[in-house]
């Protein structure tokens, strides 16, 4: 009777696994073929290919699970962030103040066949970010850079230990607001590094 109902526990675990490697397999392709559909035709300020791996496998290598994008545009940074998320059993909120590109980035969320793991907020995050309760393992900040050090300030207290803040295009030091923010990373409790390999600069900053 015991060895049984043991059997019946086994082949239900296996069929399970089964199915959820199976999901993940055929998430991993639609991402993959939308990638492929979409090579060479982000035109909205989106990162390049290189910058979204680099957040994809920095999620995917710490097991972040509650993620932040400030300033979507039209997607690319979330699809890739987001498919990391969908690895490690996370969701992302993503804020973008333009109407067109909040509603191309909600399309294209689902065609990736990632809408379930996204909030997409339109609206203007310099008073969503404060708002939000938190707490985030993942920021990723690429909306207007002279506003980059009120985001930090904004979202380091929701940022859990060991999580990490990341911010696009700081290689420019003399663009307004860039130097500033980078300042302020330098008093902060945190390990820092400058990803040198994006030519566009991602700082990527974890707390202790
Ligand atoms: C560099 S683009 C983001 C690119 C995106 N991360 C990607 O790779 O696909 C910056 C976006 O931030 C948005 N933005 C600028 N100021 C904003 C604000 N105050 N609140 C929300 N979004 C903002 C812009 O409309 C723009 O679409």
């Amino acid at each position: 009777m015991i060895r049984n109902v043991l059997m019946a526990g086994f082949v239900l675990l296996g069929a399970a696994t089964l199915q959820a490697q199976e999901r993940a397999a055929s998430l991993d392709a639609s991402v993959q073929a939308f990638l492929d559909r979409h090579r060479g035709t982000w035109r909205d300020f989106n990162v390049p290919e290189s910058d979204g791996k680099v957040l994809h496998d920095l999620i995917v290598k710490r097991r972040f699970t509650r993620a932040l994008e400030i300033g979507t545009s039209t997607g690319h940074s979330g699809v890739w962030i987001a498919w990391a998320l969908a690895r490690t059993g996370g969701t992302l909120t993503t804020i973008e103040i333009d109407p067109e590109r909040h509603r191309t980035a909600v399309a294209n969320f689902k065609e990736a066949g990632l809408d379930r793991y996204i909030d997409a907020r339109l609206g203007d995050a310099h008073t969503i970010v404060p708002a939000l309760s938190g707490p985030f393992d993942f920021v990723f900040s690429d909306a207007d850079k002279d506003w980059y050090k009120n985001y930090l300030v904004a979202a380091w207290p929701k940022l859990t230990s060991g999580g990490c803040f990341t911010a696009h295009n700081v290689s420019g030091r003399s663009m307004l607001g860039i130097r500033e923010f980078l300042d302020h990373l330098e008093t902060l409790d945190a390990e820092t590094r400058i990803d040198t390999s994006s030519p566009a600069g991602i700082s990527i900053t974890c707390k202790r």
